[in-house]
């Protein structure tokens, strides 16, 4: 098939792409900066293609022919020009009115679990609002995916917990430390997608997508903490120290967490079990746990882990 993918540069495009293309799928690329993407471009029937998605009909063009579109753009963090509205809402709108003009059957998106128009962030918010105008547009298959936070080599999630461990080696003031998250393998989040395109049981319809168990964010940054052999001491914040903490690291370059980042995490981010049946069942997937999945990328068992080892011992 052919395949045209926005946002696929990211952690989850580049999984979802090298397996597509692993399957025979010849891939167009939409980004904003090919350059540094040459670990895709290198990959066989791909094609990157920079564009104006506001220009006249130039999105059309671009999707004309193409069997397959998958809307993967998205931010954590709003900035500039890259606001929430604009990424999430009006990309997602663009992309999905230029699929139905040239006639492209099938659209895949992804947008997040508890995403809603009136959801407490921002973030969820402008994901509902794009969620519900993908899912109403009429005369093209669509299927969106929420999933629960993602996991996997690359991730923002562990990588990032291990990279503040690492900084804060004493004491870890941890933000809504009770929060619950059912964190899902990028792999499995690929699967879905994948196995959802010639699924007629799938058009129309929104996965919630959650891995097989369910841990407070405590319970996930110790088994960080364990992974990487961090000492350092978590220190669980209630929501009344939490929100303020929040407010701190916002004001930093790449925040590590934000304002609107603590009011998503006030959501547990986990399925109902009618949920991850339909989803198992539809999509047939077959969930992987983070114990058999994490120790491949964190830690001394890993491959970054084990080249640490051997410098450690070099003293280089
Ligand atoms: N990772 C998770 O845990 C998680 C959980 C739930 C939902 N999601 C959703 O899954 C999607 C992919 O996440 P990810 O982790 O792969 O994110 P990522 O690594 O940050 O990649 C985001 C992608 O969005 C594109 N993008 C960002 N701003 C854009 C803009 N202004 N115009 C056009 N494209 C833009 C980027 O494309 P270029 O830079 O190449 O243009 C990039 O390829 C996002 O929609 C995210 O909200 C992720």
């Amino acid at each position: 098939m052919k395949i045209c993918v926005i946002g696929g540069t990211g952690f989850v495009g580049t999984y979802l792409i090298t397996k597509l293309v692993s399957l025979g799928h010849s891939i167009k690329v939409i980004t904003r900066r090919p350059e540094r993407h040459r670990h895709l471009r290198s990959l066989p029937h791909i094609k990157m293609v920079t564009i104006d998605f506001f220009g006249n009909k130039i999105l059309e063009r671009q999707l004309d022919g193409y069997d397959v579109v998958v809307n993967l753009a998205g931010v954590l963090n709003q900035e500039g020009k890259n606001s929430f509205v604009q990424v999430h809402e009006k990309i997602a709108e663009r992309v999905a009115e230029a699929s139905k003009a040239v006639g492209v059957p099938r659209l895949l998106h992804i947008s997040a679990l508890n995403a809603d128009e009136n959801a407490g962030s921002e973030y969820l918010r402008s994901k509902g609002r794009a969620q519900q105008i993908v899912l109403a547009t009429e005369g093209i298959n669509v299927t969106t995916f929420s999933p629960s936070v993602i996991f996997g080599c690359g991730d923002s999630f562990f990588n990032r917990f291990a990279q503040l461990l690492d900084i804060m080696r004493i004491v870890f003031p941890l933000a809504c430390a009770n929060s619950k998250l059912a964190p899902i393998y990028i792999g499995d989040v690929c699967d879905a997608m994948i196995n959802s395109i010639d699924n007629p049981k799938s058009y129309g319809k929104n996965y919630n997508l959650c891995g097989p168990e369910t841990f407070s964010l405590k319970q996930l940054v110790k088994y960080t903490a364990k992974q990487t052999k961090s000492n350092s001491l978590i220190l669980p914040l209630n929501n009344f120290f939490s929100k303020p903490l929040a407010i701190f690291m916002g004001w930093f370059p790449k925040a590590p967490m934000t304002l609107d980042n603590y009011n998503s995490l006030l959501v547990d981010s986990v399925c109902s079990e009618a949920d991850c049946k339909t989803a198992s069942e539809e999509l047939n997937l077959q969930l992987h746990s983070i114990e058999s999945v994490v120790p491949e990328y964190l830690g001394d068992k890993s491959f970054s882990g084990q080249m640490d080892l051997l410098r450690k011992k070099a003293k280089r």
